[in-house]
């Protein structure tokens, strides 16, 4: 359905638009880079050699070694690689996870379940973030593998890494990232994070959708998901998707250029402060997650919120994001993995009722958006919440 408005994309934690200059990287790797990287003739060496200064841009940005880079199809994948692949080198134990990780994280863990592995899952609190001295807790009998959502794609909220990562270390534990919408949004040094494996995905920084990285740290051992070639160094075989490689490898130089531009900083931020502060100014609407004016908290880019109309009445998020789209707005309710009718269980993780929870949306800026086009974003919502009728409001299954 087409709204009558100029349509505004605020939906940058489910995908963006791919760059421009992301697009021109990838037709030139299409017309010059095309065969197959492992080929020895001309053609294929074109390709190996594009491939590679890709894999070194990458890890330029994330500041690692090239060889620590695997590149993968995605998120979802690159967690998975990670969590069965650093399990297969070790003998079944226990796995700590948060209670808020992404739908990916929990797949890989229910697989591991079958294997053996004994998964406990750690509290955090209101805001999502972790429970540290559960942290501390559990890792008083030895635990093999931890795995946790860095910045979190429905609520925000950024975990203390660092700290997290220092007492698995202390504690003998392997450490997972999922970093999926942490990075483009923060400077981020692999070097010097105290993790083992983390996790990315090009198409939520104006990448290409099907391909991510999962970063290894040198020496660990890794089993592969996928057989074949011993592409990757072993670690995952297929034939590379050079083009797409090249694809991410710009979007994460524009990424780390508009991040250095600001002295580290995401640019999105004031935008950001802007747009939330005229939305909570409105009536029956209420952040979720982390504390926004705490600079490392919360991601930069990202608002979540309940909406209750004026009875103060949890309305139906979903039905909400329709009605904006009338408006020309994209958002998503909750998270876009988690928008099916019934409300997010992350939200009813963090307390909030099931009402509540299906009330949630979640507005998510990208670099595309100039500051005058979210001026018209606090009226439009109202004006979709008013027309979200008592017929719609959670009265389904
Ligand atoms: C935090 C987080 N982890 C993992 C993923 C999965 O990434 P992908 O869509 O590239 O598989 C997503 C994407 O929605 C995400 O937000």
């Amino acid at each position: 359905v087409q709204p009558q408005a100029p349509s505004l994309y605020l939906d940058a934690c489910a995908t963006t638009p791919p760059a421009g200059p992301v697009l021109e990287a990838m037709a030139s790797a299409q017309a010059s880079a095309w065969a197959n990287p492992s080929s020895l003739h001309g053609f294929g060496l074109e390709a190996a050699e594009l491939l590679e200064r890709s894999r070194l841009s990458v890890a330029g940005q994330l500041d690692c070694d090239g060889e620590e880079v695997v590149f993968t199809s995605g998120g979802s994948e690159s967690i998975h690689l990670a969590l069965l692949g650093a399990a297969a080198a070790l003998a079944p134990g226990r796995l700590l996870i948060s209670a808020v990780e992404h739908p990916a994280t929990l797949a890989a863990a229910r697989q591991l379940e079958g294997r053996g592995w004994r998964v406990e899952t750690l509290p955090v609190d209101r805001q999502a973030r972790l429970d540290l001295e559960a942290l501390d807790r559990a890792l008083r009998t030895p635990a093999q593998l931890v795995s946790v959502i860095w910045g979190h794609n429905e609520v925000g909220t950024i975990q203390p890494l660092a700290t997290i990562g220092e007492r698995c270390r202390a504690a003998g534990a392997l450490l997972h990232v999922d970093a999926v919408q942490v990075v483009g949004h923060q400077p981020l040094s692999f070097r010097q994070l105290p993790v083992d494996l983390l996790s990315f995905t090009a198409h939520k920084l104006q990448g290409p959708r099907g391909i991510g990285g999962l970063l290894v740290r040198s020496g660990l051992e890794l089993g592969a998901l996928i057989g074949g070639g011993g592409q990757e160094r072993g670690r995952r075989g297929g034939t590379e998707p050079v083009v797409l490689a090249a694809g991410m490898a710009r979007a994460l130089e524009l990424g780390g250029a508009r991040l250095d531009g600001q002295g580290g900083d995401d640019p999105l931020r004031p935008l950001r402060d802007a747009l939330l502060g005229d939305l909570l100014a409105l009536p029956g609407i209420r952040l979720t997650g982390a504390d926004p004016t705490v600079k490392g908290l919360r991601l930069p880019h990202h608002i979540s919120l309940l909406v209750s109309d004026g009875s103060g009445r949890p309305v139906d998020g979903r039905e909400l994001v329709r009605h904006l789209w009338q408006e020309g707005i994209a958002i998503s309710s909750g998270s876009a993995c988690s928008s099916s009718r019934g409300g997010s269980t992350v939200l009813q993780a963090l307390g909030y009722s099931p009402a509540e929870a299906a009330s949630s949306i979640r507005i998510s800026l990208g670099p595309w958006i100039e500051p005058a086009d979210l001026q018209r974003v606090p009226l439009a919502l109202e004006r979709a919440r008013q027309r979200c009728g008592p017929e719609q409001r959670l009265s389904g299954p």
